[in-house]
């Protein structure tokens, strides 16, 4: 039997909303392990909606780079991020970088720890669309910490087959499945109850959310009112619509459903309540990532507000619905989804395709097989 080598330094690194809601499970997992010592490292490009989610899955950080600022550009993110992970690396020196996913926050801190020659091994690693400005700048975010990864951790076979494609060695990759499914194990239960679900009772609830940086402007503008005038020939919906804290998307939602007194626009709700709330939900309509596997899981038909998705895996599952960015395509869309019963019977019947909630368990696995081997450390 191999002697176990040392106690492993992991540094786990993200900054967003959704970063944190994925990845506070591995860390949940990671401190579990006497053999792990995990550092826990947020960049800050979010900090109102992701403070909350540290505290909700008790986990605190031991750094803060505390980036944000309002309206930051990608520059800014960037360069913050990659200046102070190097302090961070040199002061901690761990033996390898966890990031996750496709922002800034996880490009910039995979950068830093390459020059640092720190292995990276990359969480929801190979999702795809080929398009490097959809979504923007997430596709290059992800195929460039890809370009630098030791280890991959995807969640589907379609990722890892992106991975094979690109010429990525196959011992090197893990098929875990995701770990927003292990979130919803955690955050999701059947006594839940809030006062925004008492007043859409009698109604069907439709949860709203849009934020892509390519989506500002006409197309988000076109998301919007397209709710708005498809509500005004169902008098049976209600829509709430936590807004993300990003200015330029709040005053284009104010403007086109601000007056509707069927639709609650709110703060970003905490995850506990976004997840409760999507779960007794009639549909969803958004152009975020994350719901997008998460409404699968929950068996809530999506109406994706985008031209591309790097989730085909939920689309041939019959859960997602890609419709586009046009206001006439959105209106159809949802026309078809609040009339056609076979239609939304097929769609929230669908089988998720994102695993069992056991991620965060292979992904440690996984690291603590190839930290007895030392086989990704050699650089
Ligand atoms: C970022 C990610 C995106 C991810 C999204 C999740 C990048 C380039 N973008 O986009 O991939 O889908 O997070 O939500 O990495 N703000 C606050 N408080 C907060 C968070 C944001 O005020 O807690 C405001 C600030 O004005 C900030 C703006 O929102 O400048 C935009 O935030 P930013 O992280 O740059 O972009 P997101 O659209 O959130
Ligand atoms: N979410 C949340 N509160 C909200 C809106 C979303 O907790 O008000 C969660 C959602 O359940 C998912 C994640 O945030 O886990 C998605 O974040 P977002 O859409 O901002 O980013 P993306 O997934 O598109 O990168």
């Amino acid at each position: 039997m191999t002697e176990r080598v040392s106690v492993m330094k992991i540094l786990v690194v993200f900054g967003t909303r959704p970063e944190a809601i994925k990845m506070c499970p591995v860390i949940k997992e990671l401190k579990i392990h006497d053999e792990i010592e995990t550092i826990v490292c947020v960049t800050g490009q979010h900090k109102e909606m992701l403070n909350p989610i540290l505290d909700t899955f008790q986990i605190s950080a031991d750094y803060n780079m505390d980036v944000m600022r309002s309206r930051q550009s990608l520059f800014d993110i960037t360069k913050d991020v990659l200046i102070k992970m190097r302090a961070i690396v040199q002061e901690e020196k761990p033996d390898i970088v966890l990031v996750h996913g496709d922002t800034t926050s996880a490009f910039a801190a995979a950068l830093a720890s390459f020059y640092m020659k720190i292995p990276v091994c990359h969480v929801e690693a190979g999702l795809r669309t080929y398009d490097q400005y959809s979504p923007y700048p997430e596709e290059f975010n992800r195929q460039a910490v890809d370009a630098i990864s030791a280890l991959f951790f995807a969640p589907t076979e379609a990722a890892k087959n992106n991975l094979i494609k690109e010429g990525k060695i196959k011992e090197n990759i893990y098929v875990t499945g995701n770990t927003a499914i292990d979130a919803l194990d955690i955050t999701v239960s059947d006594q839940y109850t809030h006062e925004l679900l008492q007043w859409a009772d009698k109604s069907r609830l439709i949860l709203l959310t849009a934020h892509r940086r390519e989506n500002l402007g006409s197309s988000m503008i076109n998301m919007f009112s397209a709710v708005r005038e498809t509500m005004e020939e169902f008098e049976d919906i209600k829509v709430i619509c936590p807004m993300h804290l990003n200015p330029d998307v709040r005053e284009i939602v104010r403007e086109q459903l601000g007056s509707m007194n069927r639709v609650k626009l709110t703060e970003p709700l905490d995850v506990v309540d976004f997840h409760n709330i999507m779960k007794r939900s009639y549909m969803v309509m958004t152009d975020s990532g994350g719901i997008q596997e998460e409404a699968p899981a929950l068996g809530k038909p999506v109406l994706v507000m985008r031209n591309t998705t790097e989730r085909p895996e939920g689309v041939r599952a019959g859960t997602l619905k890609l419709i586009g960015t046009e206001k006439e395509s959105i209106k159809t869309a949802m026309c078809e989804l609040l009339t056609n019963k076979k239609l939304y019977q097929t769609m929230a019947e669908s089988k998720n395709p994102y695993g069992d909630g056991k991620a965060s368990k292979r992904i440690v696995q996984a690291l603590l097989d190839r930290w007895e081997k030392q086989d990704v450390w050699r650089l």
